[in-house]
């Protein structure tokens, strides 16, 4: 089987996880730290903080297939997990747990073929991610992402109801923006509301259902700066309060939004990476007469 059939095998199996997600990601903790204890320090945050990190993996699974395009991509992805305390030997732990979780989830139909196909992306991205953590200087290294809170943000919320109806209030208005709404004409407002709901979801330790890619790849062709994520946050802060949720879980699913926010900023437009070639980086200009929403 050649790389291309293999990484389309595995990106179909990813698609099919559907209700599976919950016990293949507890079983891939539980062999995780079984292999290396240590890891817990750096994956403290509780249930749903270890949801968001195995599902960003498995999109970025599902996205290799045209590894050169996101090449750069998954770079800036591996300079970040510099700051999330990623070494090299701890691939070797992911590699076995991951694997470990799908033999025991799917048993039978975990088969061999299936089995090296997954094997195959996984190495493929891991010695893309590994070389750059051999060569990168030793960047600062951030907290680990912690929460306090053992309940499943999606059940405190008040389930993917309650979601929706946030990100259609949070897309009216950021269509409406004279600045950012740039970026969203001609997208289709109903698809994204349902695209960012399966996103947060899944994030917030629901069910995963969302099929795109990560953030980071999908927005690694706009230059989207942190004053545009500043002015987002307030879109998305008005609409959160104005569905009625308390300032407590308004800050929760902030953060939560927040953890995104340095995989798609970028601080000059050479930082884009198209995702065809001969494609221009998106950028937007700021109208002379603009006035940001108020905090
Ligand atoms: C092939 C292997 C891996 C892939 C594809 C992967 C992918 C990702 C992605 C897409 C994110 C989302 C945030 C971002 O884009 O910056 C993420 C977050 C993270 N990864 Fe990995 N990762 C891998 C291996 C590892 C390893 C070996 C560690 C070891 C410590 C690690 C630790 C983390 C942590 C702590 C976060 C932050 C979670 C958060 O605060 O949201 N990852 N990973
Ligand atoms: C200022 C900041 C941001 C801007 C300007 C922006 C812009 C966009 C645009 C234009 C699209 C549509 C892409 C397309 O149809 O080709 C998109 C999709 C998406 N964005 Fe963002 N974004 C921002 C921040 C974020 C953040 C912080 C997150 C995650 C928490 C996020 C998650 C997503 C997701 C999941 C989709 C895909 C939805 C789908 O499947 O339809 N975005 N974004």
């Amino acid at each position: 089987m050649s790389f291309a059939q293999q990484q389309a095998l595995v990106k179909e199996h990813i698609e099919s996880i559907g209700q599976n997600i919950n016990r293949l990601s507890s079983s891939f903790y539980t062999h995780l730290f079984r292999i290396n204890p240590s890891l817990t320090h750096i994956f403290n945050g509780g249930i749903s903080m270890l949801n968001r990190k195995f599902n960003s993996m498995l999109a970025t699974f599902k996205s290799v297939h045209d590894l050169h395009k996101i090449s750069a991509a998954l770079e800036g992805m591996a300079k970040r997990h510099i700051a999330y305390h990623a070494e090299v030997s701890h691939f070797d732990d992911f590699n076995q747990a991951l694997l470990l979780a799908l033999e025991e989830t799917y048993q039978d139909k975990f088969t061999p073929e299936l089995k090296l196909a997954w094997q195959t992306v996984f190495a493929e991205v891991s010695n893309i991610m590994t070389e750059v953590l051999r060569h990168a200087p030793q960047a600062e290294k951030k907290k680990p992402v912690t929460t306090s809170h053992e309940s499943l943000l999606i059940d405190d919320i008040g389930g993917t109801e309650v979601v929706t109806r946030v990100h259609q209030r949070f897309y009216d208005d950021l269509y409406e923006d004279e600045y950012i709404g740039g970026f969203f004409h001609h997208r289709a407002k109903r698809l994204l509301v349902r695209g960012q709901t399966e996103f947060m979801v899944a994030a917030f330790g629901g069910e995963n259902l969302y099929t795109g890619e990560p953030p980071a790849f999908i927005h690694m062709h706009m230059f989207i700066t942190q004053e545009m994520s500043d002015i987002r946050e307030i879109y998305l802060r008005r609409a959160i309060l104005a569905e009625g949720l308390s300032d407590d879980i308004c800050q929760r699913w902030l953060e939560v939004d927040r953890s995104f926010h340095a995989s798609l900023e970028k601080k000059s437009v050479d930082e884009c990476v198209m995702r065809v070639w001969g494609q221009a980086p998106f950028t937007i200009k700021k109208p002379a007469s603009y006035i940001p929403p108020k905090a």
